[in-house]
């Protein structure tokens, strides 16, 4: 035992749940590895809360890990489960867990799985720390999670194609990004792509106030605009905003482009894989350390535990000072 190590931890599983996003796989190898440094099997759960009731548990060595980094999605597979929201599926997870002597748990996802991990790590004794992985960065307690850069710089990517064509045909584009309930995606790739509105589920979208831009701005200072639009806006997403738009300006004719899940795939960027690293690596000492209930979050440079509880709150809000600066810039 190392001072590293003060628990009789032998055996670490590793699972992805939720959505996929690019760092997921970097984060993996990080805890494989840490694992195996300090002497302790690791194993791999497939198919995240799925393939631990069903003892998808496979051991994992270093070559297994080999030439992931560079990979978007996940190794493990993924999955969305319904089945353990039920006490009776997640304690065949736990017996599933037990047959294949698994004394302590990696989980890589996004809010739902912690709210899972969270009540699993009350209910059995198997120690249970997370990594924040999703690209809506919509959980509290880090800066970012995994996947949120690499989807920023997905998304734009994709914009500044599209402006290619908004600015050729003097035309404009409402482009959807993802986020059901947070608006991180929009607000920073909007900013980074110029975008003249970015309608996000946190601000109450003011239609009137966008049609009195769209047709001051648009129709007689600039050639092009594009509106960046969340999933989740309550303004009813692209396809709604377009619609009312052509039906007060039928002259804009806008195009509407929804990213969709081009936005999750592809290379990690260099953040990413750096984060899902540095994460995978506090997760196993975090374990060892003792603890459980925790996420590992992004806090200024450092890493710190965060309860999963707190992860969830929902109370990360979008920043002020970028949110003021859209009417400044869009001028
Ligand atoms: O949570 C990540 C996310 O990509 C959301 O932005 C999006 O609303 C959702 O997952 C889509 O889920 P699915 O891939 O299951 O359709």
């Amino acid at each position: 035992m190392t001072s590293e190590d003060k628990t009789a931890i032998q055996n670490i599983a590793v699972m992805t749940s939720g959505g996929d996003s690019p760092g997921m796989n970097a984060a993996i190898r990080a805890v494989v590895r840490t694992a195996l440094y300090f002497g302790k099997k690791a194993f791999g759960i497939y198919h995240g809360y799925e393939g631990m009731i069903d003892g998808e548990i496979s051991p994992m060595q270093s070559h297994d890990v080999s030439d992931i980094i560079n990979r978007g999605g996940t190794i493990l597979k993924t999955a969305r489960s319904k089945r353990f929201l039920e006490a009776a599926y997640r304690k065949q997870a736990y017996e599933q867990l037990k047959a294949h002597h698994i004394d302590a748990l990696v989980i890589i996802g996004g809010n739902g799985s912690f709210r899972g991990a969270d009540v699993f790590s009350h209910e059995f004794d198997i120690p249970v720390v997370g990594i924040p992985g999703t690209i809506d960065n919509d959980l509290d307690g880090t800066d970012y999670t995994l996947g949120y850069d690499t989807a920023l710089n997905n998304v734009i990517d994709a914009v500044d194609k599209i402006r290619d064509t908004a600015s050729a045909f003097d035309r404009l584009f409402f482009v959807e990004v993802m986020g059901r309930d947070a608006g991180f995606i929009a607000l920073r790739s909007g900013i980074a792509t110029g975008a003249d509105a970015i309608l996000v589920p946190e601000v109450h979208t003011n239609y009137e106030q966008l049609k009195e831009y769209l047709h001051t701005t648009y129709r007689h200072t600039k050639s092009s605009a594009i509106v960046l639009v969340a999933e989740g806006d309550d303004g009813g997403g692209a396809v709604a905003m377009a619609k009312r738009i052509r039906e007060d300006f039928p002259d804009f004719n806008p195009r509407v482009t929804i990213l969709g899940h081009i936005q999750r795939g592809g290379a990690p960027t260099a953040f990413d894989r750096i984060l899902g690293s540095e994460m995978g690596v506090a997760a196993v000492k975090a374990l060892l350390q003792g603890q459980s209930g925790v996420m590992m979050g992004k806090q200024c440079r450092e890493i710190v535990p965060v309860a999963f509880s707190i992860a969830d709150k929902h109370t990360k809000r979008l920043s002020q000072a970028l949110l003021s600066m859209i009417d400044v810039l869009n001028g």
